[in-house]
């Protein structure tokens, strides 16, 4: 691990399984990510990464979203901003979370909030992205690590890594590919951003 690094403390929203945010906990066990998981939050009250984070005594907490279905607002908003800071997390890690969050959790965390996405943006926005690359007759495929900005899936982009689609392909098959490639990205973007390597130049992510 670099030594100019700093520890990133990290607060994970998610919706679902929680690999990506497994994949970012093993690389702080192997040692090769600077940071602590402070917080893990859902809005899905048995969603197994709470039970992820239960197993491995993280923190956590179901966040219920009423009255909101599809994005992060209002008291739901408040209350995660409030759960994030009183946890002393510096950064937010998107993991599979389903909602769109809004700009009071992005003006609370400045160019501090990422997100993982199923697919090479700028193409494939939005849900199921690996259904569409599928559909779309696209011959590659891939993951995107980015900022989270105002829009949806459209903030600067951090990392992406690239996988075939292969004949006879399925959804379910092209997502676990994409999927191996996601926990490769995601630990290594938080660990560019711990070792202070991230620098915006208008929507250009530059790597020192
Ligand atoms: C990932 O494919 C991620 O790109 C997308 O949602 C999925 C979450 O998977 N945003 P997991 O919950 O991390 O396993």
């Amino acid at each position: 691990m670099s030594t100019s690094s700093t520890v990133l403390k990290i607060g994970v929203l998610g919706s679902g399984s929680g690999s990506n945010m497994q994949s970012v906990l093993d690389a702080i066990q192997a040692g090769t990510l600077n940071a602590e998981i402070r917080l893990v939050l859902s809005d899905v009250a048995d969603a197994k990464i709470l039970d992820r984070a239960r197993n491995h005594n993280l923190p956590h907490a179901w966040l219920d979203c009423a009255p909101f279905k599809t994005k992060l607002d209002g008291q739901a908003e408040q209350r995660c901003i409030a759960l994030l800071k009183e946890s002393g997390v510096d950064t937010v890690v998107l993991a599979g979370f389903m909602r769109i969050v809004k700009p009071g959790l992005l003006r609370a965390f400045p160019q501090r909030v990422l997100n993982i996405h199923p697919a090479l943006l700028p193409a494939f926005p939005g849900l199921h992205a690996w259904q569409q690359a599928l559909e779309y007759g696209a011959k590659v495929a891939g993951c995107t690590v980015h900022f989270v900005d105002a829009g949806t899936d459209t903030g600067p982009i951090i990392i992406q890594r690239a996988v075939p689609v292969l004949p006879g392909d399925t959804a379910a098959t092209l997502h676990a590919r994409i999927q191996v490639e996601e926990h490769i990205a995601y630990p290594d973007a938080l660990r560019l951003l711990s070792e202070g390597r991230l620098s915006l130049s208008g929507r250009r992510v530059e790597l020192a």
